[in-house]
């Protein structure tokens, strides 16, 4: 069996480039702003954002389905802005399937081999192959309707994987799935990336779904992009107010106040005051900041803030709470309790030593 010889069809280098890429549609919706980006042969790249940040703009613009405004897009050491979308060695998936409703999962497989006119014993092994990597051996004589979602999206990556293209372009595929077999196509989709080892971009508004899935992810928000690294480094040192707000769940405490005279404390609504330890930054003192912290990084102590607590919602191991503190501010911990705690008891919450993110209260960037 030839299998995924990556060699045997593809071009030798699979990177991906983009170089000052804009996306300016007739309407004047401005969806992709000075992107810059180089995606590694191989790697598995998450593009994450809220709805509306330009994702699928420009997963399309890779793939040819949309113009590029200016800038430039290469796949290994082609630029491709002029080549039709056929020719980019190129396969996608998509949410909605997009599988031919009137042929079965193996003739939806077959089509575009057919359409690359690859010779028929060739077709039978790829599919074959593709089936066994996907475990649709037994629903390859089935059509769409006569599938569960969850197995057309298996048959529509089976249609992708067939093709044994240079890249795999990914538009929230999982979106229409129940949670439960959301979570379990997502490991089945690591672990055929580890085996197939394809250039990949995912496009994704789940925070969760790109910290799972990516080498790296790239955060966007209004068409610009905020940071790029992988998750855990977005996670620990998110660059900017969004980036901090929109990774991580529930999403991290804010609080705005000034830093004391000595750069040591900050000091923020209601009297609140919160000593920096190591997280001080240098020359900060008196300046006007942000300060973050994760619900997962509160934790009760003796020298921390008084608060109430206003909901709780237990999630079997842990429990979230919304607790007021003073001067209206609001916080949510995510905390090991014994028992969930009752609606209007105190407890006394403060970070856990070096957790703590700084921001500037203007720009909203990163300090320190
Ligand atoms: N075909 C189109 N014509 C005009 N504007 C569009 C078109 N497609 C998307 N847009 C606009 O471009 C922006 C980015 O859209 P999109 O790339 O679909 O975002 P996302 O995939 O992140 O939700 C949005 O403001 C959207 O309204
Ligand atoms: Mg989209």
């Amino acid at each position: 069996m030839g299998g995924h010889t990556r060699t045997s069809y593809t071009s030798e280098m699979a990177s991906l480039t983009l170089t000052d890429v804009e996306k300016i549609y007739p309407g004047g919706a401005h969806a992709v702003r000075g992107c810059a980006l180089e995606i590694a042969d191989g790697e598995f790249l998450v593009l994450v954002g809220p709805s509306g940040c330009g994702k699928s703009t420009l997963l399309r613009m890779i793939a040819g389905l949309e113009d590029i405004t200016s800038g430039t897009i290469s796949i290994g050491d082609r630029v491709v802005n002029a080549v039709q979308p056929k020719d980019r060695d190129i396969a996608m998936v998509f949410q909605n399937y997009a599988l031919y409703p009137h042929k079965t999962a193996r003739a939806n497989l077959e089509f575009a081999l057919k359409l690359r006119k690859i010779p028929r014993a060739e077709r039978q092994e790829r599919i074959t192959e593709a089936a066994r990597q996907l475990g649709i051996e037994e629903l390859l004589d089935r059509r769409p309707g006569q599938m569960s979602g969850g197995q057309q999206q298996r048959v529509a990556l089976g249609r992708a994987l067939v093709r044994n293209p240079a890249v795999f372009l990914f538009d929230e595929p999982l979106s229409n799935l129940d949670a439960k077999l959301r979570h379990r196509t997502r490991g089945e989709l690591k672990e055929l990336h580890r085996r197939v080892a394809t250039t990949s971009v995912y496009v994704t508004h789940d925070q969760e779904e790109a910290m799972t899935l990516g080498d790296r992810v790239v955060v966007m928000k209004d068409g610009l992009i905020q940071q790029v690294g992988p998750p855990l480094e977005v996670y620990r040192r998110p660059a900017n107010l969004f980036v901090a707000t929109f990774i991580g769940a529930p999403a991290m405490n804010l609080f705005e106040g000034a830093i004391d005279g000595s750069g040591t404390t900050f000091e923020g609504p209601g009297g609140i005051s919160i000593p920096l330890d190591e997280t001080a930054v240098q020359n900060a003192a008196g300046r006007s900041v942000t300060l973050g912290v994760r619900p997962q990084h509160l934790e009760p102590t003796a020298n921390g803030v008084e608060l109430t607590v206003r909901i709780c919602e237990p999630l079997g191991d842990e429990t979230d709470v919304m607790l007021d503190g003073p001067g209206g501010t609001d916080f949510t911990a995510r905390l090991k309790l014994d028992a969930v705690p009752a609606a209007g008891s105190t407890m006394t919450l403060g970070p856990k030593p070096g957790t703590l993110h700084l921001f500037d209260s203007e720009s909203g960037e990163r300090l320190g």
